[in-house]
């Protein structure tokens, strides 16, 4: 996959790339993440990336020509592959876990890092193929958003997490919070690891495992539960 990145902000992408898995799946070559600093494409001798709100307002918005001459060279760089362009902001559909399921099946994705109060409608309506918000909460800009989606598209590459069930038990994949986790030692400070994970009885920890997974969600996250896929006998259950 090739993931190419517009942002007036390249050095705060350093870090969360550069280490533990994502710096694995760039170094083994199943990601290709490229930088492009915005301000190179900004208008006139003072590289201007932003004006001031037609109709006024505060604040001040991206200009277009920017991002459209960006877009195009970028294109142009590896004009084989059809891109997804996504534009970050708190305005597009709220991201998931089956986003990043859909986005990992594409080979080109090209993110959008707003900043300042927007940008102009036209990037939206002519250039953006979708809009993404991480939450109900207004960042400083795309750029941590955007480290958040590629981060969860990226662990769905195969290859890039150690084995492959690992990504399928995790909270969410199933539609369900995931069940407790243990690990040595058995016994620490007097609270002990559940018999039934020590019994050595697979048939036993599968269904203890989904039974905790169900509760776990009815009681944190109710509102997965509508969507999630369980049997009728487990509907049963959460109804009582
Ligand atoms: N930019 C600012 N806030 C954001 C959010 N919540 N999600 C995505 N992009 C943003």
């Amino acid at each position: 996959m090739r993931i190419d990145i517009l942002t007036l902000f390249p050095n705060m992408f350093n870090g969360p790339f550069d280490e533990s898995i994502i710096k694995r799946a760039i170094d083994n070559n199943i990601v290709n993440i490229v930088f492009h600093n915005l301000r190179d494409w900004g208008l006139g001798k003072h590289k201007m990336v932003d004006d001031y709100p037609f109709g006024g307002g505060s604040g001040m918005v991206m200009k277009p020509e920017p991002l459209f001459d960006a877009m195009e060279a970028i294109i142009a760089q590896d004009s084989n592959s059809s891109a997804q362009v996504i534009l970050l902001t708190p305005q597009g559909r709220l991201f998931n876990q089956g986003i990043a399921a859909e986005l990992a099946k594409n080979n080109r994705l090209i993110f959008i890092c707003g900043h300042y109060e927007g940008v102009d409608e036209r990037v939206r309506e002519h250039l953006a193929t979708d809009e993404l918000s991480i939450g109900d909460y207004v960042l400083t800009g795309g750029e941590l958003a955007a480290m958040v989606v590629i981060d969860a598209v990226i662990r769905q590459l195969p290859g890039v997490l150690g084995s492959e069930e690992s990504a399928s038990d995790d909270s969410h994949t199933a539609g369900l919070l995931e069940y407790p986790q243990y690990t040595r030692p058995q016994s620490y400070r007097g609270w002990e690891v559940p018999q039934v994970l020590i019994s050595g009885n697979h048939a036993q920890i599968a269904k203890w495992r989904r039974e905790q997974s169900i509760l776990r969600t009815f009681k944190r996250r109710p509102d997965l539960l509508d969507k999630a896929n369980l049997s009728a006998q487990e509907r049963k259950l959460v109804a009582k």
